[in-house]
């Protein structure tokens, strides 16, 4: 396990795939395509931490339906890179959704193992509508067919950071989306 300075000599920002103007121009036009589905209701945005909050919060802030926030936390067993599927929940939603219209929103969704057990957890909750809000999906690397009504972004097979992505909890502050380049050691 690298450590100090060290943290993340193994890796570093490569080639950005989606700039911060087209990132701001997409929030804006789904935030429209959502509250033009949801008009006259109200919504519950569920994000999933940590990930998701910086496009959780610009995609909020471009409704126009009323909505209120919640966040879960969860856990994939897997190494720094990919997911198992096997997901444990860190932190639960603060309230019930029964009865609420949904939208589970999420930074990126690769084989799609996560999203799958969120929206059975989510579902057996009986929400009144229950849909998926994606930033980024890589279509390539789907192992489970999953519903996912809007999408930011279809990327290709890179592992991305940036516009809350992270390796090893670094670079989600960065205003972009970028591939991540690794040297050999850490392949
Ligand atoms: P699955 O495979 O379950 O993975 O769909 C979803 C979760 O894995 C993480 N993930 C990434 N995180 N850059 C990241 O920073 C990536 O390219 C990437 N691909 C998957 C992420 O936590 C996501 O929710
Ligand atoms: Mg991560």
């Amino acid at each position: 396990m690298p450590t100090g300075s060290a943290h993340n000599a193994d890796a570093t920002v490569g080639a950005v795939l989606v700039d911060g103007p087209a990132l701001s121009r997409r929030v804006s036009e789904l935030g429209l395509e959502i509250s033009r589905d949801y008009e006259g209701r109200e919504l519950l945005l569920v994000g999933v931490l940590k990930g998701a909050v910086f496009f959780i919060s610009d995609l909020m802030r471009a409704l126009h339906v009323p909505c209120e926030v919640d966040f879960m936390a969860v856990a994939s067993y897997g190494d720094a890179t990919s997911s198992s599927g096997v997901v444990r929940i860190l932190k639960d939603l603060d309230r019930p959704i029964e009865g609420r219209d949904v939208l589970l929103v999420e930074d990126i969704v690769d084989s799609g193992l996560t999203l799958s057990y969120l929206l059975r957890t989510l579902r057996a909750r009986a929400p009144a509508s229950l849909e998926v809000c994606a930033l980024l999906t890589k279509p390539g690397r789907r192992k489970i067919d999953l519903p996912i009504r809007y999408v930011g972004f279809e990327i290709p097979d890179r592992f991305v950071v940036g516009y809350g992505l992270d390796y090893r909890e670094r670079y989600r502050n960065l205003p972009y989306v970028a591939a991540l380049e690794r040297s050999t050691r850490a392949l």
